[in-house]
């Protein structure tokens, strides 16, 4: 990755600090309200609000009428007030008339049932009618509102997602199918239909997969091949509706930036795929009471290597409760604090809410919220807001635009993810996060920065990379790997991989198919152990339990590291190291626990000269963001002691302004944030 080159999401002078701010519902109010919400936003130091995300109804009353009165004002007094704007375009809820008059807009979920009104994010993406409506809706924003030269982004819809099964959907399926196979004989060889007598004849045989057709539950369906390639076109029908917002808007405002808000690891959207449309990324980070701070940080690395590792904003986090968990607990005193800096140690560039006044009614009327349903700045919720709201000011520009220097990659990629989860067998729990969390996190708890990337990202650069569970190899991959361990790169490689191609068919000729030659090994069979059955290994002198499956391999040019301790295949290799090249791969058999993770991603960083950034103390989460010779290192303290530390290179504290010298103590409190500069080296 391009470490060095400052990239920052909006483009010109204007902002010179974090945005900070968020979803701002003035409509929802009566225009009383709206001045009292300025004197707090200035209060605050809230100088960003995200407008218009659920207006469509109020905007276009009838099909024929539009009414933009209302926004004008709000426009205007955002304006007056110096506020930048991230102008949404309001078309992820239709409104009733719509559905009403067009009863086609309205969605078929899994189970075949057509849906009434309601709700949001209701509306068929295959719809020629919401097509043309939300296309409509979003041009006539652009040209009405491009000229406010303090709209600083687009935010096209609004978290897309879910999934529809209607007729619109299925013609559509069938004519993505037709592009993408061109003939009826190439998808029946691509989707084996010749298993259980399901060769089609005619393109209007093929159906939608969903519980009427393929599928019995919603991961289990008789064909992988239909449901992988439905969740592909479904992926790109919704895709096809915010590119076409985009061109609107872009037809007016070719200057603005666009994006839509997305939602971390949610496995119905190919991000990677989205990420090439969107001129920057963002996403909303809602952990819940059990999302463990490993885990958010690594939704933001995902996030941020959706687009080659360019900063990315935080579009929405709430800065107290949800309401939509089953227990909304209190984000304790500091934590919004904490979390807020530690999108920004991972690559965001904004600091953004949802929202900033708590609604009276409706489903979000308990969801947290800047200015409480008190609607005075005296709650304990504003003041936190407002002292970070400072501390972002004080800041001011120096960490926009720079970018995390990672060299190591972990390979995500969500053909796989669905392909995996879809497969029957040879064990239901398998679960394609659960084996990246698992490395992800001795990466995390190793201070070692590390970057998600796609397979259609170079790998130069990397000294270390992991594919978790990587069950598809798509055709030509296999290459980009070998020539990245040849030239020296260090690979490490899961049980059950390279299974399949990119259609869901089996590589025959031994596993792990294409990826046998760069691992040196043949994969024979794989035994799935029940839960709570352990099978055992001894590496490095350590001895480490074997869970959910094992890998029973031969060696093909690799060297054994360790052997399963049990059962028939006992003193086989169950970790496998193979020199290729000036490279090294390893291929690791089984799944065991968190500290094999930590002690085996340790010696292979080391192997490849990938460092942590500082040692530092548990607790304490470590990040680095850069941009020329600039250096600044995020310290997160996620403990409530205070942590103790040592000063590894000098520098200084932005926040508090202190200065400290190499080999000096640092004290960071409980729930503290430290960012520090490194002094730059002297120039020789
Ligand atoms: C999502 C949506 C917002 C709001 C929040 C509540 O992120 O984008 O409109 O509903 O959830 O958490
Ligand atoms: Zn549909």
């Amino acid at each position: 990755m391009e470490e060095n080159v400052k990239k920052r999401i909006f483009p010109g002078e204007k902002i010179t600090k974090l945005p900070f701010g968020g979803d701002y519902n003035p409509e929802q109010w009566p225009e009383e309200i709206w001045e009292e919400d300025m004197r707090l936003f200035r209060l605050a130091g809230i100088d960003c609000v995200t407008l218009n995300v659920f207006s469509w109804a109020a905007l276009q009353p009838s099909e024929d009428t539009y009414e933009f009165g209302k926004l004008d004002k709000i426009m205007d007094m955002a304006k007056k007030n110096g506020l930048h704007v991230i102008l949404a375009t309001s078309t992820a809820a239709h409104p009733a008339w719509m559905a009403k008059k067009y009863p086609e807009v309205l969605r078929v979920n899994f189970a075949g049932i057509k849906r009434k009104f309601g709700d949001r994010h209701n509306s068929c993406p295959n719809s020629p009618v919401y097509r043309r409506h939300s296309k409509a809706l979003a041009g006539k924003l652009a040209k009405r509102y491009g000229h406010y030269d303090n709209i600083i982004a687009w935010h096209i819809n609004n978290e897309y997602g879910g999934e529809c099964y209607c007729d619109n959907c299925e013609r559509a399926f069938r004519e993505w199918l037709k592009k993408k196979y061109g003939t009826l004989k190439e998808l029946n060889r691509a989707w084996n239909t010749s298993f259980w007598g399901h060769t089609f004849y005619d393109w209007e045989e093929i159906a939608a997969p969903n519980l009427q057709s393929e599928h019995f539950e919603e991961n289990r369906t008789t064909f992988q091949g239909i449901s992988l390639d439905y969740r592909r076109f479904f992926s790109d029908s919704l895709l096809e509706n915010f590119q076409a917002e985009c061109e609107a808007v872009k037809a007016a405002t070719p200057h603005i930036p666009v994006t839509t808000n997305l939602m971390g690891f949610y496995k119905p959207l190919d991000y990677q795929k989205w990420g090439r449309y969107m001129d920057f990324i963002s996403w909303d980070n809602y952990p819940g009471a059990d999302t463990p701070l490993w885990g958010t940080a690594m939704s933001h690395d995902l996030m941020r290597g959706l687009k080659g590792g360019q900063p990315f904003a935080l579009m929405e986090q709430t800065p107290s409760v949800c309401n939509w968990l089953p227990y909304n607990a209190l984000k304790r005193p500091g934590v919004m604090r904490l979390l807020s800096w530690q999108a920004v140690a991972h690559g965001a560039d904004t600091v953004l809410f949802f929202q900033m006044r708590r609604s009276i009614g409706a489903c979000e009327k308990y969801h947290g919220a800047v200015i409480d349903h008190a609607g005075h700045e005296n709650t304990r919720v504003f003041r936190e807001v407002q002292d970070l709201g400072r501390e972002i000011k004080e800041l001011g520009d120096v960490t926009l635009g720079s970018r995390v220097p990672a060299k190591a990659a972990m390979v995500i990629d969500w053909d796989n993810w669905w392909a995996l989860e879809y497969s029957a067998g040879p064990s239901t729990d398998l679960k394609y996060l659960d084996e990246v969390e698992r490395y992800y996190r001795a990466f995390y708890e190793l201070n070692i920065p590390i970057d998600l990337i796609s397979v259609k990202d170079s790998l130069d650069g990397y000294g270390l990379v992991v594919l978790p569970l990587l069950y598809m190899v798509k055709s030509g991959y296999e290459q980009i790997l070998k020539r990245y361990v040849e030239k020296g790169g260090r690979l490490v490689a899961t049980f059950f991989s390279g299974i399949v191609e990119e259609h869901d068919l089996v590589v025959t000729g031994g596993y792990p198919g294409r990826l046998r030659e760069i691992f040196g090994i043949w994969v024979e069979e794989s035994d799935a152990l029940p839960p709570g059955e352990k099978n055992g290994f001894v590496w490095n002198g350590k001895h480490y339990p074997a869970e959910l499956l094992c890998d029973i391999m031969h060696l093909e040019g690799a060297k054994p590291e360790a052997g399963y301790e049990s059962d028939f295949y006992a003193g086989t290799p169950v970790i496998a190291c193979h020199d290729f090249g000036a490279g090294r791969a390893w291929y690791v058999g089984t799944r065991s626990n968190d500290e094999f993770y930590r002690d085996f991603i340790r010696n292979a960083a080391k192997d490849a000269g990938v460092q942590e950034i500082w040692a530092c103390v548990e607790g304490v989460e470590v990040m680095k963001r850069c941009s020329g010779r600039e250096q600044y290192l995020f310290f997160l303290n996620h403990g409530r002691e205070t942590a103790e530390f040592c000063a590894e290179e000098s520098g200084e504290s932005l926040l508090d302004k202190r200065t400290y010298e190499a080999g000096g103590r640092i004290c960071l409190d409980g729930k503290g944030v430290m960012i520090y500069k490194v002094k730059g080296k002297e120039k020789d």
